[in-house]
């Protein structure tokens, strides 16, 4: 048994891939609609939460003309990208351990599971595109029994993004 077992975590369910990019393409409205109303993303990238509930968490983000994002993972989380305006460049870890590469384009989208590991480039003008995580970040209180989960919640600090 590991530390993780013994954690208390909500208990919302957690989406697959293909659940989270049909989750991601339903808020395409919406995302569009905070995209017209956020400033326009100059130098880096802007985000706006659009839902977060017990199981998932969907943000809309604006990318630069080459705006990128390192490499990264969500750690134990699934995820999905929609992209709905411009196209995104994705790099991605193989399961053999090389890395490849594909565009994403309007309209379309990718999706993974836990422990994926990629990132995500605009080559071109201003992007736009919806992202969603599940199971959604986790906050946890210490206890004598040890952490438990207190809230599913983004950071309000700016320098993070999913
Ligand atoms: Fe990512």
């Amino acid at each position: 048994m590991t530390v993780h077992d013994t954690i208390e975590r909500p208990t919302g369910a957690i989406l697959c891939p293909a659940e989270l990019l049909a989750a991601a393409r339903r808020y395409a409205g919406d995302a569009r609609v905070w995209a017209e109303r956020s400033d326009p993303p100059i130098g880096r990238r802007t985000y706006g939460l659009l839902d977060l509930t017990d199981d998932v968490e969907i943000w809309a983000i604006r990318w630069p003309a080459g705006g990128t994002l390192e490499l990264h993972d969500h750690g134990g989380s699934a995820g999905a990208l929609f992209v709905i305006e411009g196209n995104l460049q994705e790099s991605f870890v193989t399961a053999l351990g090389h890395l490849g590469r594909r565009r994403i384009r309007a309209s379309s989208g990718t999706a993974f599971g836990p422990g994926y590991i990629h990132d995500v480039t605009n080559p071109g003008p201003t992007a736009t595109s919806v992202h969603a995580y599940s199971p959604p970040m986790t906050f946890y209180r210490a206890t004598a029994d040890g952490p438990v989960a207190v809230r599913t919640e983004y950071r309000s600090d700016p320098s993070w993004a999913p």
